[in-house]
């Protein structure tokens, strides 16, 4: 047990109550009772986690990507705000600058190194010619051992320069979060390979990703917030390309959501080692393939309809096909794929990412520890779990 309970019993309390709170608190494994204080947030990632890197090294895309929330388009591949800012919001944070961004970027607490269509592995096909970002996890994170040292020369101008760049103990006290590994899958499915080959490779994905947190960790940091990887067989973009997948239930691609789960479970093993590794770090995998997959499973209960159906697209039986995506001109047109009357009541916003009324309620399920490995909500995972 490293964390002795921190609980004020008030006088009213009764002695029912106390006996409750007494075998609550030694039954439970997990002993820390006080909220974190994390003063900057540094994620890694590729669109999920992104809020405007890969735009700002490329182009952003078009309107009505952002109408929900920021009236335009920050490079955020969503209608509105992204899980990552909920977390942010929710530790009285600003949201994210993305590191790439040279033009009014303040990163005093904390900066985003995930760009669109990252990968964990080194991509063989890079933008603008190709497919995935050149900003593969382990530039991400080069990126950040560049930046802590660049911090310290900002910081030592004082001024208003100190005032852009994260205080030094900032970097051992922020909140790491992790939000990567569905381009893999993805790069797989669409290469030339089958799906038992893809599923082949994900012990080599996550060995990578382990790879990187390592290296992060020795560079200082000790609170990890690691999501999974998401139920990719219910996307638009997996249901559009491949039309004759085996479909469950709630018509999500079967083998697809296979190979996730897989990949899933090989991280979660992982990271479980990993804590015996990192002995100063406090590791949470976060699984984020439930809630969204429920969403899915039951989507009148959350406020939606058309589960299946992208809400910004060109058509067809998914809102969904290359010839014209979300905010892109349609091929041999001059026409762009608008969005859908109400956003807020649909999952799927492009085809690939979610609304923001998705992300929203997705970020409420796992922040309160539901979903979270050890079982711990987000305000509390500074401390390290005593398994
Ligand atoms: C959103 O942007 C459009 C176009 O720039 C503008 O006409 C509109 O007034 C803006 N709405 C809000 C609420 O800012
Ligand atoms: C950067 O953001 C911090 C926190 O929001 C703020 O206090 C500081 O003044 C900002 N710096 C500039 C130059 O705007
Ligand atoms: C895909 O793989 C098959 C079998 O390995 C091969 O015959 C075919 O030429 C490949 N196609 C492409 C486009 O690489
Ligand atoms: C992926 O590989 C694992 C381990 O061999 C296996 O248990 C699982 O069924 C495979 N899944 C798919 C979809 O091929
Ligand atoms: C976490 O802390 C924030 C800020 O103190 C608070 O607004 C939020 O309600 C807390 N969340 C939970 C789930 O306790």
């Amino acid at each position: 047990m490293r964390f002795m309970a921190q609980i004020k019993f008030p006088c009213h309390m009764s002695l029912a109550s106390l006996v409750i709170v007494i075998l609550f608190t030694t039954t439970s494994p997990i002993f820390a009772t006080k909220d974190c204080y994390f003063p900057a947030i540094f994620n890694f990632g590729a669109s999920n986690s992104d809020t405007g890197g890969l735009a700002s090294a490329f182009e952003a895309p078009g309107f009505p990507y952002g109408e929900t929330y920021f009236n335009r388009s920050t490079g955020r591949y969503s209608d509105g705000r992204i899980i990552l800012d909920f977390i942010a919001q929710n530790f009285g944070l600003p949201y994210l600058s993305p590191y790439l961004n040279s033009l009014g970027s303040n990163f005093s607490h904390g900066a985003n190194f995930a760009t669109v269509a990252s990968t964990i592995r080194m991509p063989t096909s890079i933008l603008p010619q190709g497919k995935f970002s050149p900003f593969f996890l382990t530039v991400q994170s080069i990126q950040f051992k560049d930046f802590i040292p660049k911090t310290k020369l900002i910081r030592d101008q004082g001024g208003v320069f100190s005032t852009l760049v994260p205080k030094e103990d900032y970097f051992s006290k922020a909140l790491y979060t992790f939000d990567i590994g569905q381009n893999d899958l993805t790069a797989g499915f669409f290469g030339n390979t089958s799906i038992p080959q893809v599923n082949a490779t994900i012990p080599d994905i996550v060995g990578k990703f382990i790879e990187n947190i390592k290296n992060i960790y020795n560079l200082g940091a000790r609170s990890f917030w690691i999501h999974n990887t998401g139920p990719i067989g219910c996307l638009p973009l997996i249901l559009a390309s491949f039309p004759s997948s085996i479909k469950d239930g709630y018509g999500c691609a079967l083998k697809y959501n296979e190979v996730c789960q897989y990949f899933n479970l090989k991280l979660k093993e992982a990271l479980t080692q990993l804590r015996n590794d990192l002995p100063l770090a406090a590791i949470t995998y976060v699984d984020v393939y439930s809630p969204k997959y429920s969403l899915f499973q039951n989507p009148k209960k959350y406020g939606f309809e058309l589960p299946l159906m992208a809400c910004c697209g060109n058509g067809g039986k998914y809102n969904f096909n290359s010839r014209g995506r979300c905010g892109e001109v349609i091929t041999g047109t001059k026409k762009v794929p608008g969005s859908c009357l109400n956003p807020s009541s649909r999952i799927i916003w492009d085809g690939v990412h979610y609304t923001e009324a998705a992300n929203k309620i997705v970020f409420d399920q796992i922040s309160t520890g539901a979903f979270t490995d050890p079982p711990i909500p987000l305000n509390m995972t500074c401390h390290k779990n005593s398994t």
